[in-house]
């Protein structure tokens, strides 16, 4: 059974104590045709996902949501906007709950990291309706009070971090920084986004290793090209552009 709260900002949640997974739950309401910003919360998941068919480990204690958001019209020029959207509006709750002690990194495109180790994951899914504009089921899943230790990035929890703060606290910062910078996106459109992004992300010439399939690219970091995507210069200085892979930080 769910727990129904509608908050000011027009986000409707539905909180359950247990799920398979809050992106098939949100999925399978979306499709028979709930409001964008509904948001479904689960204290823990059987079946967690990650990105790349990976497994989110989603014990009880930490947040895990997923969120309704109309899809880009234009998502071929901003095939980055709502990745980098949702990455800046976490990392910017945890610098407010933080009280602006903790000023986490984005590892592109849109994992959050503390002290180079992983607090937060996203994983966005495109839902496609058949009469109605397409939507994004946003998942979003931040370390409260455990990590994961077997995994392929290292990873914290916000306790760790000195942070104490509750899911329901930080779900509810969190939708207000995403209606922040969805806002900015919607006014001053992608380059600021982009700002903002480079604000936390990796710094230029910083080192870095990428892999994409079974092919690992070992370069430095050189900004982004202008659909989002990592440009790297390789080991024979050649620039190359990377639009998904998993990135290491040396
Ligand atoms: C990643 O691999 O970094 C993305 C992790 C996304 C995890 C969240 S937890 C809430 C939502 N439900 C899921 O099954 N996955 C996402």
């Amino acid at each position: 059974m769910s727990n129904i709260s509608k908050l000011s900002s027009g986000y409707e949640v539905l909180e359950f104590d247990e799920l398979d997974s809050t992106m098939l739950t949100l999925k399978d309401l979306a499709l028979s045709g709930c409001n964008i910003k509904t948001v479904v919360r689960a204290k823990k998941q059987k079946q967690g996902r990650g990105r790349h068919g990976r497994v989110w480990s989603s014990p009880e204690g930490n947040l895990y949501f997923s969120l309704l958001r109309e899809a880009e019209k234009n998502l071929k020029n901003n095939i980055f906007a709502p990745v980098f959207i949702v990455a800046i509006s976490v990392a910017h709750s945890i610098i407010d709950v933080s009280q602006h002690k903790i000023i986490p990194k984005i590892k592109w495109p849109n994992d959050i990291l503390i002290n180079k180790s992983k607090i937060a994951g996203i994983l966005i899914e495109h839902v496609n309706m058949e009469n109605t504009k397409d939507l994004l089921n946003i998942g979003i899943g931040i370390n409260i009070i455990s990590n994961p230790r077997k995994t392929i990035y290292p990873a914290t929890n916000l306790r760790k971090e000195n942070i104490n703060i509750s899911p329901t606290v930080l779900l509810n910062v969190f939708l207000n920084q995403f209606d922040k910078i969805d806002k900015i996106y919607n006014v001053d459109g992608i380059e600021k986004i982009f700002e903002m992004w480079n604000d936390l992300g990796h710094k230029i010439g910083e080192p870095v290793s990428v892999k994409v399939r079974d092919k690992k690219i070992t370069g430095r970091f050189n900004g982004l090209s202008k659909e989002g995507g990592l440009l790297l210069i390789n080991e024979a200085g050649i620039e190359e552009v990377i639009l998904a892979g998993d990135v290491f930080i040396i």
